[in-house]
């Protein structure tokens, strides 16, 4: 094993430093700008086992967009267009047209958005919305990295989405996709530490975990910020070679970006199931991944390995009494940027899968040295 990458991981920060300054209960929704908003939405509803929930356009009430939301459990994806003129469509035209399809807001849902925007702005966060009142819901947002920005949401009441918008019956959620909520949205910037430190005085987050990532192929640096409940887990990873993947990213988003939202599921065999029937394309496991390495690498575990070899399922034990299945799709755009991963965690599972950098390095190693090639 000569170029065996290294995978070094620090514990929690001190429990002093949790607090909740701007009084975050979760992700509201996140918003995609893209090309063709009814595509994409339906594109989710026939992969991702998503669900109507409303919709906007400029005879509802919206600005320069055309939206769908779609949704399932806790998770709530908007997908947006540029509809007419004005600066509101120039903007999504704009963003589209340098980043390609992509996340523009990680919108969270808020106690009090007047004071999350007041006690951001205190601590140096810049408002591109300021306060935003309707009957139904109070609105504002500040800036993130690159072009990503977050939007604070206190619904008063239920009856739609947002204002502009209009509900759409989805149907019962019966399929054999499960998505719970979202597990954790990943960042990859250029300057890791600037942006934890946006989320630790800004946010009042936590450091959860470090990672120092070298696959030779794929060298990244990443720190895991996370909100006092741990509902909200960010990843924030920045490029350690030229080569790395999360270079890649940033030369093909032209910037700072999401690059993958992780959607929790209670049956990651199921879930991953229905979406391979229905067209889906996985991040190819090399079957050397499978072989007695797995086994002394996870442990016991509840599920069948086979099953697990066949639809290519990544399994990482990150305590002795909790382990994380986890698979990764192909990225969902026309550029290699934005992907998803579908996870299941067992027990007290709480990593992202860094055992799986190595594993996954070491078995193309072997599968290599199968062929003769290393
Ligand atoms: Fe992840």
């Amino acid at each position: 094993m000569s170029n065996a990458p290294t995978v070094r991981s620090a514990g929690a920060a001190p429990a002093a430093t949790l607090h909740n300054p701007l009084g975050l209960r979760g992700v509201d929704h996140i918003e995609f700008l893209v090309d063709d908003a009814e595509r994409w939405a339906n594109y989710y509803i026939q992969h991702y086992g998503m669900y109507h929930r409303g919709y906007g356009d400029t005879q509802s009430g919206l600005k320069g967009r055309k939206a769908f939301v779609v949704g399932q459990g806790r998770v709530t994806f908007l997908f947006a267009q540029a509809e007419g003129t004005g600066p509101e469509a120039e903007a999504i035209r704009e963003f589209v047209g340098k980043h390609g399809n992509g996340v523009k807001d990680v919108a969270f849902r808020v106690h009090d958005t007047e004071q999350a925007l007041k006690a951001a702005s205190s601590k140096g966060a810049k408002i591109v919305r300021p306060l935003d009142e309707h009957e139904i819901f109070i609105g504002g947002t500040i800036a993130a990295y690159g072009d990503v920005v977050h939007s604070f949401i206190q619904r008063k009441k239920h009856a739609t989405f947002a204002p502009g918008y209009v509900n759409i019956a989805g149907g019962a959620e019966d399929g054999e996709i499960h998505f719970a909520m979202i597990d954790h949205i990943v960042a990859n910037v250029e300057h890791m530490e600037e942006w934890c430190a946006y989320y630790r005085d800004i946010f009042g987050f936590d450091q959860l975990a470090h990672f120092d990532i070298n696959t030779g192929r794929s060298a990244l640096m990443s720190k895991v910020m996370t909100d006092e409940d741990g509902y909200v887990k960010l990843p924030i990873n920045e490029p350690s070679s030229k080569n790395s993947q999360i270079q890649e990213f940033l030369d093909e988003f032209k910037g700072p970006g999401v690059q993958h939202i992780a959607l929790l599921t209670p049956n990651v065999i199921a879930t991953t199931r229905a979406m391979r029937e229905s067209g889906v394309e996985f991040l190819e496991v090399p079957d050397t991944y499978y072989d007695e390495h797995f086994d002394e690498r996870v442990g016991e575990i509840k599920e069948d390995k086979q099953t697990l070899r066949d639809l290519g399922v990544l399994v990482d034990r990150d305590r002795p009494d909790g382990y994380l299945l986890q698979i990764f799709t192909q990225p969902v755009f026309d550029r290699p940027t934005l992907f998803h991963e579908i996870i299941q965690r067992r027990g007290n599972s709480a990593g992202f899968g860094e055992g799986n950098f190595r594993a996954l390095f070491e078995a193309i190693e072997r599968e290599q040295a199968k062929r003769g090639t290393l």
